[in-house]
């Protein structure tokens, strides 16, 4: 029976177990819908850390959708996904390659599985202010020059940016690294012929997806996808390593909502209204750029993220000025431009209230772009595993340069690393932290 239909069946059972408030609010009625399908894992339930009922089912049918060798549903985002992963794959003192512009939880993963890393520097945009691609020559000759046992990236990135997993997983397979790819932003990727193929179907070993982020799930709700091709790994450790991170009670409105969720998308109804959704993008963007609006749209980008400059305005101050006079709100934005996200929710009306937006804000016509700056290589002087139980004492900002930091900046979204503990504060930093710095000792 699926997941749904378990909970939709009212118990006439007289539960003495966790949660004990009966799939009814104590003490706010504003909460019922949250509570009643609010279940712990009960005789004849399925059990999310060894699923044979239910949620093994419900699983197997999203495997067979997202056409994997196994999909795991995780109530806990991207990010345990990311950590089970790295935990499957990865030993102590293994070399582990990450694309700096990962999220912090690769980081966090880096010091739970011990493994020592060393930074891949995507491309990026100056013109933009964003990372952008994985290059696949520049990578090959890294792998040539190290053995790694796992790549890990993200594609597409925040902004929508696509690399070459093909390619990629060609490059890492030949070199017997695994490739883990964050697709967290790309959880629409198999149901659109109008969007970039997922990293699976491209050859990646395994992927993660934020269900949340785009495709109208609840929050917290993702996916742990393991592709075909992968070699000798036991799917079983997976497994194990999920157990490792998720509770041990995991929520059945979140596991039921990722069962709908891939269920409503594979849906002709589902595709139905992703490819609209990415018409009414494509109509706004040739009307807008009558208007100075410029949009990122390389080959592969991913049309569902809204990337866009307008002449005559940073982005800092076309955030600004839609929030204040539009009450519209960017999911990110840099000098130069601003990420408007859409996704599985997003309708027709939210999109005409942007476009309108956007040809009306203010100007100034003096205005010019200033490209972006990227950060420099990092030094890592600690490897991450060895960072996290150090002491540490305070430097006035000044005196810091070339010591090591005990703290992480980063700022979020994106939730990508300035600066990382264990890693040498260099000039560029300064900026961005506060007067007292941590240095490790
Ligand atoms: C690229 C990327 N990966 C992973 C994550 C973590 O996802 P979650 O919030 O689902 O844990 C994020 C969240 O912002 C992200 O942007």
């Amino acid at each position: 029976m699926s997941i749904i239909k378990l909970l939709s069946k009212k118990t006439d059972r007289f539960l003495f177990t966790t949660p004990s408030h009966n799939q009814k609010p104590i003490f706010s009625k504003e909460y019922s819908e949250f509570y009643k399908d609010d279940y712990s894992e009960l005789e004849g339930f399925d059990n999310l850390s060894n699923p044979k009922n239910s949620i093994f089912m419900a699983q197997s049918k999203a495997s067979d959708i997202l056409d994997t060798k196994k999909t795991f549903f995780v109530v806990q985002g991207a990010t345990t996904a990311l950590l089970a992963a790295m935990k499957a794959l990865i030993e102590p003192a293994d070399k582990v390659l990450v694309a700096r512009n990962c999220h912090k939880s690769v980081f966090n993963g880096l010091i739970l599985c011990a493994g020592m890393v060393d930074y891949f520097m995507p491309d990026a945009s100056p013109e933009w202010g964003i990372y952008t691609v994985i290059d696949p020559k520049k990578l090959e000759k890294t792998l040539e020059l190290n053995h790694y046992k796992v790549f890990i990236m993200t594609s597409p990135t925040y902004e929508g940016v696509n690399s070459d997993i093909e390619k990629i997983s060609q490059i890492c397979r030949a070199h017997d690294t695994y490739l883990i790819v964050d697709e967290a932003h790309g959880s629409l990727y198999n149901f659109s012929d109008k969007l970039p193929k997922t990293a699976i179907a491209q050859g990646a070993d395994v992927s993660v997806n934020s269900l949340h982020k785009t495709a109208g799930a609840l929050n917290q709700t993702a996916l742990l996808n393991i592709g075909k091709n992968i070699k000798n790994v036991d799917i079983a450790l997976f497994q194990k390593a999920l157990n490792l991170f998720h509770t041990t009670s995991p929520s059945y409105p979140f596991l039921s909502n990722i069962e709908a969720c891939i269920s409503y998308l594979s849906s002709k109804e589902g595709k139905n209204n992703i490819d609209t959704l990415i018409l009414e993008i494509e109509k706004m963007k040739d009307e807008l750029k009558r208007f100075g609006v410029s949009f990122y749209e390389d080959f592969n980008h991913d049309p569902t993220k809204i990337l866009v400059k307008k002449e005559g305005i940073s982005g800092f101050d076309l955030s600004d000025s839609l929030f204040e006079d539009y009450k519209i709100e960017d999911e990110l934005n840099n000098s130069i431009s601003c990420l408007y996200l859409c996704g599985a929710g997003t309708t027709k009306q939210k999109l005409e209230k942007l476009k309108n937006a956007l040809k009306k804000v203010r100007t100034n016509p003096s205005f010019d772009f200033v490209e972006a700056d990227f950060q420099p290589f990092p030094m890592v002087k600690i490897q991450p595993v060895d960072t996290f139980n150090r002491e540490y004492r305070y430097v006035n900002k000044d005196d810091s340069v070339l010591k090591i930091s005990n703290k992480m900046v980063i700022p979020y979204p994106p939730g990508i690393g300035l600066l990382y503990p264990g890693e040498a504060i260099q000039k560029w930093h300064l900026d961005y932290l506060e007067n007292d710095v941590e240095i490790m000792v």
